[in-house]
């Protein structure tokens, strides 16, 4: 069978949408998890768009081995040069440089004719070429671009030495048809294609992406651009996990494999949720807590007969386990060591000692301890957002009657060693943690969504809180663990408040630097 080349590009599309910005730790933690999942194509970022971004590319340029990394950069000479310099480290390079080709981007956003967008494109290519011999071109909003002028664009830059030319879907507007019929058109009328890998990039506006992309492939498409979990500008990109799954599951359809180990999809997606403070819905295909579950009494009867009943693809292949009781209080490091790994997390040296804290905290309290709160304490480790506060003390009243408002006091330390104390009063004991943390940081927080879930079973689970917040006029999520609920919601806001404090540091280290176009609308958010 034929590979599939599977592109990610969670770092760079997925992190610009809003809520899902990641720190440098939280890149790397990512980009490993690709490595482990064994994408073969990282999208680490921007490099233009600021030094930040620059940065992180070139940090998992530097650390991150196995896949091919690749930086986008638009076609000016600034932004590929920025992009080469990003990724001198990696062992396996790819420049992946874009413009819009639609007659609507050309004449409103780029205010520049078919001919300056085409000589762009070849000068873009050509220029990367120097640097490099591994070169993408994507042809921006190609989906809405007059035909013979797409494949006259696409002619151009594979003569200028593009080895891969990606048609994107920008604005998740085609249908499974359109993708096939253009695929194959493409694939038969540009000269020099036969010899390039035709890619897809899709969006998922209409909630068409994965069935376009799987069309792509079907018109001639040999790689696929993705993120796990679909995030992505707007309504997200190609979910990685689920374009993956169908490939595998409809192998007698496609005819096609990739090289992902899919044992470690569900990590690599829980992994991603944590650090970006975003569930994975509990109804999500492949990696959702209900993808494997069966509630009716006839669906349950047909799963116990056979499996194959209900289940088209197997728990254990996405790495979804059976086992579900695990450790207790006795349990020591070697024993949680050994049970993260056949969970498929390899902990690294330095964090080991975190999570032990937090598991004996939790077993000191649960009787229990199941694969799910393990996974939990791991990826909520992982994910945790470094801040300059931490939390030393909380105590909160709450009242369902009476004049009084609920209260929260709360005790605070920050990194330069100083501590603050303050109480609040509220709507209710989240509100009243709210204004406590206002008082103690000055800041201006404003809950925007809160959600509840908990991680496992019995009276003692640990509840998780997953948080969205304005602050200062920038959207933050976090998330929190607990088996006290409020505690898992003080946990949440403390992450929320040292994500606002890091991104106001970024802010300041991102001079005026980046060019505009790169910076405003795709950093309008974070967290
Ligand atoms: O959606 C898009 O067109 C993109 C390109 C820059 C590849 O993300
Ligand atoms: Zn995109």
């Amino acid at each position: 069978m034929a590979t599939i080349k599977i592109f990610d590009t969670s770092l760079r599309d997925g992190e610009q949408s809003p809520g899902f910005s990641m720190t440098l730790g939280q890149k790397l933690r990512v980009a490993r998890a690709l490595a482990e999942l064994r994408v073969d194509i990282i999208e680490a970022g921007f490099p233009a768009a600021s030094p930040g971004d620059f940065e992180a590319v070139k940090a998992v340029a530097s650390e991150v081995q196995g896949p091919t990394i690749a930086a986008l950069c638009r076609t000016v000479p600034r932004d590929i040069e920025r992009s080469a310099a990003a990724l001198e480290p990696a062992a396996h390079r790819r420049i992946h440089t874009f413009i819009a080709t639609s007659p609507i981007h050309r004449q409103q956003k780029l205010q520049m004719s078919r001919e300056q967008v085409l000589q762009s494109a070849v000068a873009g290519v050509s220029l990367a070429r120097t640097f490099l011999d591994d070169i993408e071109f994507s042809a921006e909003d190609g989906i809405r671009t007059e035909r013979d002028y797409l494949a006259d664009v696409l002619q151009a830059v594979i003569e200028a030495g593009a080895t891969t030319v990606n048609i994107p879907d920008t604005v998740g507007y085609s249908t499974p048809q359109e993708m096939l019929e253009l695929f194959s058109w493409l694939r038969e009328t540009v000269p020099g294609i036969e010899n390039v890998t035709m890619s897809t990039h899709c969006h998922d506006d209409l909630g068409l992406a994965v069935a376009n992309s799987l069309a792509a492939v079907e018109g001639g498409a040999r790689q696929i651009e993705c993120t796990l979990n679909g995030i992505g500008e707007r309504a997200g990109n190609c979910a990685l996990e689920e374009v993956v799954m169908a490939l595998r599951t409809r192998a007698d359809r496609y005819g096609f494999e990739t090289n992902i180990d899919t044992r470690r999809l569900h990590n690599a997606s829980h992994l991603l949720a944590a650090v970006t403070g975003n569930f994975v819905p509990r109804n999500k295909a492949v990696v959702g807590e209900n993808a494997f579950a069966h509630e009716s009494g006839i669906h349950q009867h047909g799963v116990l007969a056979s499996r194959e009943t209900y289940e088209i693809m197997k728990p254990e292949d996405v790495g979804v386990l059976n086992s579900q009781l695990i450790l207790g209080k006795h349990s020591g490091k070697a024993a949680v060591i050994d049970r993260a790994k056949d969970m498929g997390f390899e902990l690294e040296a330095h964090e080991i000692a975190g999570i032990m804290e937090r598991f004996k905290e939790l077993a000191d309290r649960k009787k229990r301890v199941f694969d799910s709160d393990l996974e939990a304490i791991i990826t909520g480790n992982q994910a945790h957002t470094a801040g300059p506060w931490s939390l030393q003390w909380l105590s909160v009243v709450s009242r369902v009657s009476g004049e009084e408002d609920p209260t929260a006091s709360l005790t605070l330390a920050h990194e330069n060693g100083d501590t603050a104390t303050q109480t609040g009063e509220g709507d209710g004991p989240v509100d009243a943690i709210v204004k406590s943390l206002e008082s103690i940081t000055g800041m201006d927080i404003t809950v925007l969504s809160l959600a509840m879930r908990s991680i496992s079973l019995g009276e003692d689970a640990q509840g998780e809180a997953s948080m969205r917040a304005m602050v200062d006029g920038v959207q933050y999520s976090g998330h929190g663990l607990s088996t006290d609920i409020v505690a898992a919601c003080a946990e949440a806001l403390l992450e929320i408040v040292n994500r606002a404090s890091r991104h106001a540091e970024r802010v300041a280290e991102r001079g005026a630097e980046a060019p505009a176009e790169a910076k405003s609308p795709r950093r309008s958010n974070a967290a």
